[in-house]
């Protein structure tokens, strides 16, 4: 049995820890779930103990493995036979592209399902957040909102993908794993940015603005925020220290087209994660011209176009 989870772009972005050991953000955060690009996770647990393991695309997988066996031990305790963990995805994986988002989604959901468990939507969401944040998020479909609690983390849906059909074109310029992992730069910036403090004092606004957004499907007040908000995290992210740069040069001239479209009034946003793709936000109208454009910059390795989608699930009869 499969569970399926496509990754999550969050435009208002989670950076930072309030409590390291237990995973809980610093800041709150909303999201798009996307609907063309999943991971996908089978689980077995055999009867035996033993050694885990893990293979993506096929491939075994040494480094992803000791996060998967804790997600597991969270759902089933840690006396457990040894799972054998499958995962497929349709795009590259730890390139600041939202893998680990899907994939623990995805585990989660299958974990549950192959030890016949039942749990509601928040308590899987929590304990995907609990190993990579932004997972929490991929439990649900459309656009997304997190709270960052004291205790534990709150998610809910605020809008159906229907509801807005936004496009996302991801241009990817690098398609190989980034240098620092998230969680190891975001502690660096909370640790020696003197902008971190700011970052997170001012998240609450930008939360309700794209939330107000959102609602009232104002394209061009969810795109000034979203920027805005993307290119303060990166700022954190610059004034770390060391400095943490994702970016590359086509990352920049991927930026620079999105605001020649804009100049020429196409509704499209960009917003940028923890690696050096860009990810391009539009409305329908606009999808083909952005997908073109980006797709003829120099250093742009892939496009991936998407809707948005839904949550994450168990594919009946996989
Ligand atoms: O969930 P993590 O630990 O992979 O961190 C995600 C961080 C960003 O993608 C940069 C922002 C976000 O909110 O998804």
């Amino acid at each position: 049995m499969w569970a399926q989870a496509q990754p999550n772009i969050a435009l208002v972005k989670y950076w930072g820890k309030s409590n390291i050991a237990r995973n809980l953000p610093a800041v709150g955060s909303l999201s798009i779930t996307l609907d063309g690009l999943y991971s996908r996770m089978s689980v077995e647990i055999l009867d035996d103990p033993g050694a885990d393991s893990l293979t993506v695309n096929g491939d075994e997988n040494t480094e992803l493995l000791a996060r998967v066996s804790g997600c597991i031990d969270l759902i089933t305790g840690n006396e457990r036979g040894a799972a054998r963990v499958r995962s497929e995805t349709n795009f590259p994986v730890a390139a600041g592209l939202a893998s680990s988002a899907s994939a623990f989604a995805a585990l989660v959901t299958a974990t549950y399902e192959c030890v016949g468990k039942t749990a509601d939507t928040l308590t899987k969401a929590r304990i995907a957040g609990s190993v990579s944040g932004s997972a929490a998020r991929s439990l649900y479909g459309g656009f997304v909102e997190l709270s960052a609690g004291v205790e534990d983390i709150d998610v809910w849906p605020i809008a159906d993908a229907q509801d807005w059909p936004l496009k996302v074109v991801v241009a990817v310029t690098e398609p190989e794993p980034k240098p620092v992992s998230s969680g190891e730069a975001m502690i660096r910036g909370a640790e020696t940015s003197p902008f971190y403090d700011s970052w997170v004092e001012r998240q609450p606004e930008d939360l309700t603005a794209a939330r107000t957004a959102v609602e009232n499907r104002d394209f061009e007040q969810l795109a000034a925020v979203s920027e805005h908000n993307c290119l303060k995290m990166h700022t954190v992210m610059w004034t770390s220290r060391p400095p943490i740069v994702y970016w590359n040069s086509a990352t920049l001239a991927c930026m620079e087209a999105v605001r020649e479209l804009q100049k020429k009034s196409e509704p499209v946003f960009f917003t940028i994660d923890a690696g050096p793709q860009l990810k391009a936000v539009c409305l329908p109208s606009a999808e083909e011209t952005v997908r073109d454009t980006l797709a003829g910059i120099d250093g742009v390795v892939e496009i991936h176009s998407s809707g948005l989608g839904l949550g994450a699930r168990v594919l009946e009869g996989s």
